[in-house]
């Protein structure tokens, strides 16, 4: 859990981000300017009442863990280097607690598995990610979860999809791949309305992904969301070298989280968890900066080009939910940050896969700054065809309803010159 420091929260949240805590009750690394990466599966307990004494502590509702240092026992437990990026994380999302896990999905896994069991159901936004939508429909099903699913920015169709056995409204926002906005401000006036009327036991928990925007670019909690996760793979990770996730929470939630960790198993390994910190999140703020840059750039590029129908960036001046944008995402000086995500639809792709995917095939032949292949966030800009790749698994007739058309191109920009995205673009539309 986040330790408040007065001194270290009077600088800017980019300055704490590089130089974090000078001491951490994880370690005393207090002669370190670089944090140590740790490597121990296991820790050497001096006497069996300290390893009995770490058994009772550990995940224990007694035990403040802002205040009492973690007896080390298992790395699936609890480990240095992860603590420490889990601590920043907390603090760099405006939440109490973060626990780190192998991947995004995990973490996306466990922030569900812990809110909802047999019996109770899930209201999700209808567009989200592939594998999101797989966990939903193929696997929580399993486990007894009902999963309903709604356009959660309908205040009255969201109202309507919440029984008594709800537990968790979810979404993304910005949506993968849309880029349309979730007012989460809205979302969170239906749903304290409903738990007005509720025991705490049967509260309804709201659950951002909030992996496209990053927490430099918005911060959900302080829009009304309970739960954050994060793919620590994409922006925050930044360099595309390591896979994780994070589930920032408020203190009441982080020890079921912390115990679904250790049985279910997918801990963040400390060797990843290390350059997540030491290389991702300590430059993120620059990173966003640059890429949000380009992105908007490259944006007015692709609406001024005659070969594309729609080009969806919430940076642009006309882009439909321009006012929830401007509220929504806000980096930490309170500045406007539309991200480094841009979707674009090509003219006369309707129903025709083939014309998103000669475009994608020319990129990949022949561009030298963009690269084809999933994910995002990573220094080098990466394209990919959403239809087909990373929403596969959604129905085909709900991915056109909801604008995840044949034509659709969803574009990660990196850290490259601008100038030279634009050219390796401009070059794959003409070839067109
Ligand atoms: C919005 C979003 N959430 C979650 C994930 C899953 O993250 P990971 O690949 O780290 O499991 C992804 C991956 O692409 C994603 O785009």
């Amino acid at each position: 859990m986040l330790h408040h420091d007065p001194v270290r929260e009077k600088r800017k949240m980019r300055t704490q981000l590089i130089h974090g805590d000078y001491e951490s009750r994880h370690w005393d690394y207090s002669h370190h300017v670089i944090p140590p990466l740790s490597s121990s599966s296991t820790f050497r307990l001096d006497t069996s009442h300290r390893g009995a004494q770490g058994f009772f502590e550990y995940a224990c509702d007694q035990v403040d863990p802002a205040t009492r240092a973690p007896i080390f026992i298992y790395d699936r437990l609890d480990e240095p280097t992860r603590g420490m990026l889990e601590d920043q994380l907390a603090h760099a999302e405006g939440g109490d607690s973060a626990v780190c896990f192998a991947s995004g999905m995990a973490a996306i896994s466990a922030a569900l598995g812990t809110l909802a069991g047999a019996g109770h159901e899930i209201v999700s936004h209808h567009m989200i990610y592939g594998c999101t939508y797989s966990l939903l429909t193929r696997w929580l099903t399993r486990f007894g979860v009902t999963i309903r699913f709604a356009d959660v920015n309908d205040q009255s169709a969201l109202r309507a999809h919440i029984t008594p056995a709800t537990r968790v409204v979810y979404f993304e926002t910005p949506v993968n791949p849309t880029l349309d906005l979730i007012d989460i401000r809205a979302v969170a006036d239906v749903v304290s309305q409903a738990n007005a009327r509720r025991r705490p036991e049967e509260r309804i928990h709201i659950v951002v992904d909030n992996t496209f925007a990053s927490p430099y670019g918005q911060r959900p909690l302080e829009h009304g969301a309970d739960v954050v996760v994060h793919s620590l793979t994409k922006n925050i990770g930044g360099f595309g070298t390591d896979m994780g996730g994070a589930v920032v929470c408020p203190a009441s939630l982080a020890n079921q989280v912390i115990l679904f960790r250790k049985d279910f198993g997918a801990v963040l390994s400390s060797k990843s968890a290390w350059p997540i910190m030491v290389y991702g999140l300590s430059t993120l703020p620059t990173r966003m900066e640059a890429e949000q840059r380009s992105a908007r750039q490259i944006a007015e590029f692709l609406c001024a080009h005659p070969k594309i129908v729609r080009v969806s960036y919430p940076g642009l001046p006309d882009f439909p939910q321009r006012a929830l944008a401007e509220r929504q995402m806000r980096n930490y000086d309170g500045e406007f940050c539309p991200g480094n995500m841009v979707y674009f639809v090509l003219k006369d792709s309707d129903g025709d896969f083939g014309k998103a995917a000669r475009l994608v095939d020319f990129v990949a032949k022949n561009a030298y700054t963009i690269t084809l292949a999933v994910s995002l966030g990573q220094i080098k800009t990466l394209i990919e065809n959403p239809f087909s790749m990373t929403h596969s698994s959604l129905p085909e007739e709900d991915k056109r309803r909801l604008g995840v058309d044949t034509g659709g191109i969803r574009l990660a920009v990196g850290l490259e010159d601008t100038r030279d995205i634009i050219n390796d673009l401009a070059e794959a539309l003409q070839a067109l």
